[in-house]
């Protein structure tokens, strides 16, 4: 089973050409908020939640797990990334004892469309493939979730299987540091 939490977390901040990746902050409360309240965020991943009741639950410092990066442009942040592992009970797995490790993003919708989630998601797998050698990643979203697809493809995940899931078509792939470029 994969284990991220033995990882010491934070890790330090990863750099790549435009973003920095790093555990989350107080300060990245307010955007924490605009993405689980975005209905175009929400559009292929449960939908929005009421702001109010995000103001109530969310805490001080959100996000504060092992494996959520909090991906910041000049200084603020635009988006996650997050390598959770994969809940046993769900469609969807690589190994017989499941517990892979999920490669998910959400970004604003102000930073959509310039490839900042995909070279975000590199950078996380690349963390992924020095800490867990050998592991491989997963992947699900909406087959209508043609932006993550895109991602997916452009990440070098290639496709397991489809699946109905949560009443809608799903996409689940695979991705391997032995078997991708990076
Ligand atoms: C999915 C999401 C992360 C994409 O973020 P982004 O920073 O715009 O992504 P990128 O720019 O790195 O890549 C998106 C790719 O999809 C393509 N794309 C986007 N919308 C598209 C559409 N409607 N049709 C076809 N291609 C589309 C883009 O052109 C780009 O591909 P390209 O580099 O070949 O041009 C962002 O839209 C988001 O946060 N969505 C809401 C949360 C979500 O659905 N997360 C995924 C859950 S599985």
């Amino acid at each position: 089973m994969t284990e991220l939490i033995p990882v010491p977390w934070p890790p330090a901040p990863i750099r790549t050409e435009r973003l920095v990746l790093r555990g989350s902050e107080a300060r990245d409360r307010a955007a924490f908020i605009e993405l689980f309240a975005s209905p175009e965020v929400g559009t292929y991943v449960g939908g929005a939640r009421p702001r109010d009741e995000l103001e109530r639950a969310v805490p001080e410092v959100p996000g504060r797990r092992p494996g959520v990066f909090v991906v910041e442009l000049d200084g603020a942040m635009i988006g996650m990334t997050t390598l959770d592992p994969r809940d046993a009970e769900r469609p969807g797995h690589v190994r017989p004892d499941a517990g892979e490790a999920e490669l998910g993003y959400m970004f604003l919708p102000q930073a959509w469309g310039r490839g900042y989630a995909t070279e975000a998601c590199a950078a996380a797998l690349d963390w992924f493939s020095d800490t867990h050698p050998g592991e491989p990643v997963v992947l699900s979203a909406q087959t209508a979730n043609v932006a993550s697809l895109r991602i997916a493809e452009k990440l070098g995940f290639t496709e397991v299987e489809r699946f109905e899931e949560y009443g809608a078509e799903q996409w689940f792939g695979v991705w391997s540091s032995v078997t991708s470029a990076g």
